[in-house]
């Protein structure tokens, strides 16, 4: 979910409903905003995409200077009106991001002493407990702060007082929140994103912490109560911004924006002129010593992690163990000493890699993180933070985001080995020249998006697609299987070529598609030999491959989509493009929200 508040001097209406635009990615199943008009609370809330509220608004605009507003993403209650935020209780509304885990307990209490609950959210417990500090004759912050140490979970909260037309508090505890200055007003929201059109300077709260707005001052308060100063940081505009240029979908523009981004991060980490890869920081650690690397993460990060995993133990002879971080954080795995953490994460919010992310710690393992934004919760845990320069990704469904974290993990793997003395120079060489090239390859195998559109049309009559691959077209074959679920809501699987025939070679028949992924590798001639046992049994073959693995395959193709020859070892940047064109036009072709398929959220920020 995405919050924001403001204290304004005009109607503030417009301006909220700006800024929950800008957080739509966090969650868009319903919306809703709350003014003071005279000192009186007015809300306006409705289910489904912001422009619902809008049209409201337009018939019945809310007209007061002081405001709170919110996009959901569904956790307890569905996704109706009634369960919309700001949630209000005893002249008080609240917005909430996250889960208040302690719901139950508190919703019995409170009922037990007389409140009368209008939803099904666990947030609303929240705008109850605050009242009932009111009513005991607390003051605003203290309820706040009173309430804040009754609840568990991970969260952040703003709040909107009636008859306190000069006042916003917000909180913070697991989830992030950001207090701004601008020449309007004050503001609080989820992420500099959502502030950039008005705030100036922008300071984030810390793990714990409160803050009090008034148009004034902003004042910080830390997990004890104390009065504290939080680092204060300008906010360029321009760097946000945030539109679809010639583009129907973010999306897509997204996709063909990644021959720019990946070869922009790449000349953050490698010295193009001199062919060998400069990491954009110092490694605090012995990379000699080091005894293996973690890898934790979320959806499509998890799936860039397995790429490099193939990477990180043939190019820096280091062992990677990898898992999806709603498991790893649980698993309670023994971590060696002189161990290495990578996690990876777009937003760098992802509530399931931040515990991974603490458990490793705690552990005493090096924290590096792989993130797109540098102000996130999980960039400032870690130890050191190699950033993707993909810039801002708002279509749900991850794209340039994933193809620059490729860069980053494979420069990472080159200089690891290179520093550990297992990789030698000229092959150091030859490795930075085959990734140079990439952002070249990527552009051409955009170019060839006229032959996708055909093998999507195809795919999109069907009910179940099987993706299949080898090395790190495994991996990819996974995240092509997800992006196509994801956008278009049909089956598909991604499956290890080689374990075709341990399991799916049952499900073959013309009706379920089968996408081989062939990159020219080592493993290429297995995956034709996989791709042949399907065409013996009569299967629906469409190939992404070269002209060489088109004749190799010596097969018939219900689909190629071919690529230009290229070197092997970091094809996975290359072939990710056409499958991510692939699960786009399906979608478009099928007349999907390509940007905001249903249920999802850009940036899950609960467990
Ligand atoms: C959500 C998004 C995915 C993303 C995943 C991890 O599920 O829809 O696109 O891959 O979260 O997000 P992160 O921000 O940690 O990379």
């Amino acid at each position: 979910c995405g919050i924001v508040g403001i204290l304004g001097r005009e109607p503030v209406a417009p301006s909220l409903v700006e800024a929950l635009k800008r957080l739509e990615y966090r969650g868009y199943d319903s919306a809703g905003i709350a003014t003071l008009e005279k000192g009186k609370l007015t809300r306006l809330r409705a289910s489904g995409k912001l422009r619902n509220l809008e049209e409201k608004l337009s018939a019945a605009p809310l007209l007061g200077t002081s405001g709170i507003g919110h996009t959901r993403w569904a956790t307890h209650g569905r996704p109706t009106e009634t369960n919309a935020h700001p949630h209000t209780s005893g002249g008080l509304a609240v917005v909430h991001n996250g889960i208040i885990e302690n719901f139950r307990e508190l919703r019995e209490e409170l009922t037990g002493k007389g409140h009368v609950f209008a939803t099904e959210t666990d947030s609303e417990v929240v705008a109850h407990l605050v009242a009932e500090e009111r009513g005991k004759g607390a003051a605003p912050r203290e309820a706040v702060a009173a309430t804040l140490a009754r609840l568990d979970g991970a969260f952040a909260l703003a709040f909107l007082f009636e008859g306190e037309e000069d006042l916003l508090i917000g909180a913070r505890r697991g989830a992030p929140l950001a207090a701004g200055w601008g020449d309007e007003g004050v503001y609080l929201g989820s992420d500099a994103l959502a502030l950039a059109p008005f705030a100036r300077q922008i300071a984030y709260l810390e793990e714990g912490d409160h803050v009090v707005l008034t148009r004034e001052n902003i004042t910080f308060y830390d997990a004890a109560g104390k009065e504290a100063e939080r680092r204060r940081q300008p906010l360029q505009p321009g760097s946000f911004l945030v539109d679809k240029g010639n583009y129907r979908h973010f999306m897509a523009k997204e996709i063909h924006e990644q021959p720019e981004v990946v070869g922009r991060t790449l000349s953050h980490y490698l010295d193009l002129s001199a062919g060998e890869v400069r990491l954009p920081f110092a490694l605090p650690f012995d990379p000699k010593k080091l005894s293996r690397v973690t890898i934790s993460a979320c959806g499509t990060a998890f799936y860039a992690g397995l790429i490099a995993r193939y990477w990180i133990e043939r190019h820096a002879r280091l062992a990677v163990d990898i898992d999806i971080a709603s498991e790893f954080r649980y698993r309670e795995a023994p971590l060696a000493e002189n161990g290495l953490m990578i996690v990876v994460s777009q937003s760098g919010e992802t509530a399931d890699t931040l515990a991974a992310l603490r458990y490793a710690k705690a552990q005493g393992q090096h924290i590096l993180s792989i993130v797109n934004v540098e102000t996130s919760t999980i960039a400032r845990e870690s130890d050191t933070v190699a950033l993707t320069l993909a810039g801002p990704e708002i279509g749900v469904a991850s794209t340039k985001a994933f193809t620059c974290q490729l860069a980053v993990f494979a420069s990472l793997a080159i200089a690891l080995g290179r520093a550990r003395g297992v990789l030698s120079e000229a092959d150091e060489k030859r490795l930075v020249r085959e990734l140079a090239a990439t952002p070249g390859q990527m552009a051409a195998a955009l170019a060839r998006e006229a032959k996708v559109e055909p093998v999507a049309r195809d795919v999109a009559r069907a009910s179940s697609v099987l993706y299949l691959g080898r090395g790190g077209a495994y991996p990819l074959a996974l995240e092509g299987a997800l992006k196509l679920k994801e956008l278009s809501y049909i089956h598909a699987e991604g499956y290890a070529a080689g374990e075709l025939k341990h399991g799916p070679i049952a499900l073959i028949d013309y009706a379920m598609p089968v996408i081989v992924l062939a990159p020219p590798d080592a493993t290429l001639e297995k995956t034709v030999s996989n791709l042949q046992e399907v065409a013996a049994r009569g299967g629906h073959l469409i190939l992404i491959g070269s002209a060489a693995a088109r004749e190799a395959a010596a097969a018939e193709l219900a689909g190629f989509i071919e690529l230009p020859e290229i070197a092997g070892a970091f094809a996975p940047l290359v072939y990710a493009v056409p499958v991510q064109l692939l699960a786009y036009h399906v979608a478009v072709f099928m007349g999907k929200d390509v940007d905001q398929p249903r249920n999802l959220a850009k940036s899950v920020t609960v467990e």
